[in-house]
């Protein structure tokens, strides 16, 4: 189609034609010569396929297909003023949008964070995904979302994974079990208890076995659940201890349905990561929510047992 060969410059100076309907002012306006002017202006007829204006005695009118064209060009040049305020708007974080992917045990203080950042910004619209792990390496390697949260980067995949704040990984029992009241208690001393354990692929369940294959403890699964809450719902009915995030306590402390064991070597420390492809451009908004939660990352990383 030849009308891609128009130019914003052509429409620029046929705008100018169009308001002014005189060829030397248009041309003043411009600081280009008349007939320069004309140049550009026939050009622009040629690229259309039809004449632009008419001259009918001293007076020069538009044609109906440089009427059509004028109201196109108003348009362009309308949607490329939006885009510069937009973008402005952008950069000064008034306007604009994040999306951000988590794994299911960040549902614990994600939204926090987000919704402070929101407050903070109250022109940037936000919209939170909760996945598991496979899931969100599926909408990383899809580019579905401007940044991830998790608690391990995925293998085989170039990422930049900035750790903002500590996951201790805890040793959850039901209140009344007989560890509960013990201290300093060694590893090997959990062979034979049966565990609850989160679904195989969660970064949870990896740490907690790296752990005990450490001590040479063979773990005793007796079940295998794929939320948190589920979990410790079977932990406070008795079912079994669980390692889990402190983070998933948070809402829980008053409870009294657990005790948290002094196992050696924990809490298991970790990391909370965001996550984005390195050669991603990230937007002004999530690079401000990535310099946000670091921050606020580092001053409420105390987790439990510290
Ligand atoms: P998960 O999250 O156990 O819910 O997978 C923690 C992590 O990503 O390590």
């Amino acid at each position: 189609m030849p009308l891609r060969r128009v130019t914003l410059h052509q429409l620029k100076i046929f705008m100018s034609l169009a308001r002014h309907l005189n060829m030397t002012r248009a041309a003043e306006e411009l600081h280009m010569t008349a007939p320069a002017l004309s140049i550009q202006i026939k050009q622009l007829a040629g690229t259309v396929g039809a004449p632009l204006h008419e001259q009918i005695g001293k007076r020069l009118y538009l044609t109906e297909t440089g009427q059509l064209v004028y109201a196109a060009a108003q348009d362009v040049f309308h949607r490329i003023e939006q885009l510069s305020a937009d973008l402005a708007a952008g950069q000064a974080l008034e306007r604009g949008s994040l999306r951000l992917s988590i794994i299911t045990t960040a549902q614990y203080f994600a939204p926090h964070f987000l919704g402070a950042f929101c407050k903070l910004h109250s022109g940037i619209e936000a919209t939170l995904e909760v996945a598991n792990r496979d899931q969100l390496i599926e909408r990383l390697k899809q580019n579905l979302d401007d940044l991830y949260i998790m608690g391990q980067a995925p293998d085989h995949m170039s990422v930049v994974a900035q750790p903002f704040m500590e996951n201790p990984l805890v040793l959850l029992a039901p209140a009344d079990h007989p560890l509960a009241a013990q201290r300093d208690i060694a590893p090997e001393r959990l062979a034979g208890e049966p565990f609850i354990m989160r679904e195989p692929g969660s970064g949870t369940r990896l740490a907690a076995e790296r752990f005990f294959e450490k001590y040479g403890v063979r773990l005793r699964i007796r079940m295998t659940l794929g939320s948190n809450e589920a979990v410790k719902q079977a932990v406070a009915g008795g079912l079994g201890l669980a390692v889990l995030s402190g983070h998933t306590l948070t809402l829980d402390a008053a409870s009294g349905a657990f005790a948290v064991l002094d196992v050696r070597g924990f809490p298991l420390r970790r990391q909370w990561y965001v996550i984005y492809p390195s050669t991603k451009q990230i937007s002004p908004v999530a690079r401000a929510f990535l310099d946000y939660i670091t921050r606020e990352g580092a001053s409420r990383s105390h987790g439990p047992g510290e």
